[in-house]
């Protein structure tokens, strides 16, 4: 928002995360979000306090919050609650037009229909905007989004005039053709949903492919191209492996259904129950496979793990398909080493931990009797199979994201493992 021109003022309640933001760093991995963070910083256009009163006459207040899982399944709104019993005593103060609360947090559906009167008494309208960017990829799909969406009050007056402001704020980025769709704010809350299940559910649908395809010896990665092909179908978000993880797709899978049960629907979404059922089963083959490959040798093999975080380019290890593999097979094994170039030192910090940790590849692969690849990052895929042979003391491979090169691989003299690949 500073960097398309705009003055901002970021709030948190945790003093060192400001302090780190203050000083333009920003507390978590995210490619170019650094740049923009000090050049915005440093310009003065953008600062972040613990003070909520700091957004008093602000035009736009942007709720950014998450919402976690609770134990039950469904998202925890109590930040989203905090924040805008934080807000309340502060709006109504804008001097330069309508002043609106954008909610892009992910929530249940209902959320903003509840929130909006509370807000409405201060003058100030609530629009629900939700956001859709995928962690690695930020930056560009903020100022890049592939649409905007605003769920908007039901009075037309309130609607027209809070579109009108998220417009201008928008302006930069719309500038370059991006859609914008004005909806209820019920239907807006469902679209970010329904978006993440729709991903989910098309991850789960081809890692069940790829179970087939292992049972009858197929491939599933020339499946996937085949039927990707089918414009209805596309190429995206088919690729078989470990499955999905991260501080999304999961928590808000789990989210809908708790909320599709509340609302009498719970039936409606039971195929979700199933979407995660096949992403666990995943994680759980991985694991299984690794045993079966070492057999007797698995209490004193040493296993590689390649890839700690849920996804590349990210340092995100919530709900990470890798590491649930470490640590389970930590727990039987000889001995675990886990590399990751982001996460690594994160984990390195923990002295508790199962497993070993490095952020050098080949540290980890040395002496190592299977290498098992997480995390499809670039300096794995692109790792010299002769070269791990070298230094593995046994060239054993699975491919959980199925990112290598099979031929090369088995070239090397590695047995090698793929998800649904013969
Ligand atoms: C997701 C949504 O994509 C984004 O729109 C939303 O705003 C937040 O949640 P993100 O959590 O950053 O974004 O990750 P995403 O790129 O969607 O990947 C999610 C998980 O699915 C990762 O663990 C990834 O490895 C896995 N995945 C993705 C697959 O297993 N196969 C695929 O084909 C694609």
């Amino acid at each position: 928002m500073a960097d398309i021109g705009h003055e901002v003022v970021g709030i948190d309640i945790d003093q060192e995360k400001v302090d780190s933001l203050s000083a333009g760093n920003a507390p978590f991995f995210e490619p170019g979000l650094s740049t923009l963070l000090r050049r915005n910083v440093s310009s003065g256009r953008l600062s972040f306090s613990t003070d909520s009163s700091a957004i008093r006459g602000a035009q736009v207040h942007f709720i950014g919050v998450g919402t976690p899982q609770s134990s039950n399944g469904a998202a925890d709104l109590t930040y989203v609650d905090k924040a805008v019993e934080q807000m309340l005593p502060h709006l109504g103060a804008c001097e330069s037009g309508a002043e609106i609360v954008a909610g892009k947090s992910t929530v249940p559906v209902g959320t903003a229909s509840r929130l909006s009167q509370r807000i409405a008494a201060t003058g100030a309208t609530l629009v629900w905007n939700p956001e859709f960017l995928r962690e690695g990829f930020a930056v560009k799909d903020t100022l890049e989004p592939d649409r905007l969406v605003y769920g908007l009050p039901d009075d037309p007056r309130d609607a027209q005039e809070a579109q009108d402001v998220l417009d201008a704020v928008y302006a930069p980025v719309m500038s370059s053709g991006t859609p914008r769709l004005c909806m209820d704010y019920a239907t807006a809350e469902l679209v970010k949903t329904a978006a993440n299940a729709f991903l989910a559910t098309k991850i789960s649908f081809i890692n069940a492919m790829a179970r087939i395809c292992d049972t009858v010896k197929a491939d599933v990665t020339d499946l996937a191209d085949a039927i990707g092909m089918d414009e209805r179908i596309g190429h995206r978000f088919l690729r078989a492996g470990i499955g999905f993880g991260g501080g999304c797709l999961p928590k808000d899978i789990r989210a809908f259904q708790a909320r599709a049960d509340q609302l009498g629907e719970g039936e409606t979404l039971a195929f979700l129950a199933e979407v995660d059922r096949i992403n666990d089963w995943m994680r759980a083959s991985v694991i299984d496979t690794a045993a079966e490959l070492l057999g007797d040798d698995l209490p004193t093999s040493r296993i590689a793990i390649l890839g700690a975080t849920f996804k590349p380019d990210s340092d995100d290890m919530r709900n990470s398909p890798a590491l649930e593999i470490a640590t389970d097979l930590a727990r039987r094994a000889g001995s675990v080493v886990v590399t990751d170039p982001q996460a690594a030192p994160i984990l390195a910090v923990n002295d508790d931990l199962p497993y070993e940790v490095t952020t050098e590849a080949q540290d980890a692969l040395a002496d190592a009797d299977l290498a098992i690849l997480g995390t499809e990052w670039h300096e794995y895929t692109q790792l010299d199979p002769h070269r791990a042979a070298r230094l593995m003391r046994h060239a054993r491979v699975i491919d959980g994201r199925n990112a290598l090169d099979p031929q090369a691989w088995k070239a090397a003299g590695f047995t090698y493992i793929g998800i649904g690949r013969r």
